[in-house]
């Protein structure tokens, strides 16, 4: 099993509606604070759910969502049939229904760590063929080589802390540890990056970039890069 395939149905990520709807009604604040326009396209590639997503489509022209798992994308179509704004794509799409030079914005949060480092290469050429001038590349939740498991548990128990669902996280770390993601992730692993490998990569691509003080979401161990076409 890949973790492409992994994605393809209900995880113990999420360990109940609440951390998900928390987690994406956060994803979706972070994007809408990069700042977008009423004719602003916005791509966010790996999107999962979703579940905010309207509240980005309201703050921009055209939002694209994308994901690699055909499961998630049938749910992102039947949640937002009515959104004339948004459009689910799956990544073998991208390239014909998304017009070269016409994003504002790329966000691609919490992706990297289940991508190769040959796949990244040709999603950056990609993405870099999108991108408007002056538009922006942002590669988000980015696993930084010093951390691991451990980091994720914190970030989460601080996240369930203030959000109240404390004793669900609990419970669904539990959950987490006995399923095929702690098992995969002993297996395939996630892929890591360096802080100056990934702004060395990323200026070798085309782009001139930085790391963000902060990181997107609630964890704050992982990293925020943010690109712009050299
Ligand atoms: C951890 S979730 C992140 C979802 C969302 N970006 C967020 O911030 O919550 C990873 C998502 O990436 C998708 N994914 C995994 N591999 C992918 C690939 N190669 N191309 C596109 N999407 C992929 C999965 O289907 C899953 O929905």
């Amino acid at each position: 099993m890949s973790w492409r395939d992994y994605w393809n149905a209900d995880t113990p990520i999420y360990v109940n509606d609440r951390h998900k709807i928390l987690h994406y009604q956060l994803v979706a604040r972070d994007i809408v604070a990069f700042g977008l326009g009423p004719n602003a396209a916005v791509l966010d590639h790996g999107c999962g759910e979703a579940l905010s997503a309207g509240r980005v489509a309201g703050a921009c022209g055209k939002l694209y969502l994308c994901d690699g798992a055909p499961l998630v994308r049938d749910r992102l179509r039947q949640r937002f049939a009515a959104e004339r704004k948004i459009a689910v794509v799956s990544p073998e799409e991208l390239e014909d229904a998304v017009q070269d030079g016409s994003l504002d914005l790329i966000v691609v949060n919490s992706l990297l760590q289940y991508l190769s480092h040959e796949d990244l290469a040709g999603l950056l050429g990609l993405w870099r063929s999108k991108l408007r001038e002056g538009g922006r590349l942002v590669l988000a939740d980015v696993i930084p080589h010093e951390t691991g498991p451990l980091d994720d548990v914190r970030a989460l128990m601080t996240f369930a802390w203030r959000g109240g669902f404390t004793v669900a996280a609990l419970k669904g770390l539990v959950r987490t540890a006995l399923s095929d993601y702690a098992r995969l992730r002993g297996e395939l692993g996630l892929t890591h990056h360096g802080e100056a490998e990934m702004l060395d990569l990323l200026r070798e691509r085309g782009f001139q970039a930085e790391r963000r003080a902060d990181n997107m979401g609630h964890n704050p161990a992982r990293m925020t890069f943010v690109a712009t076409l050299a």
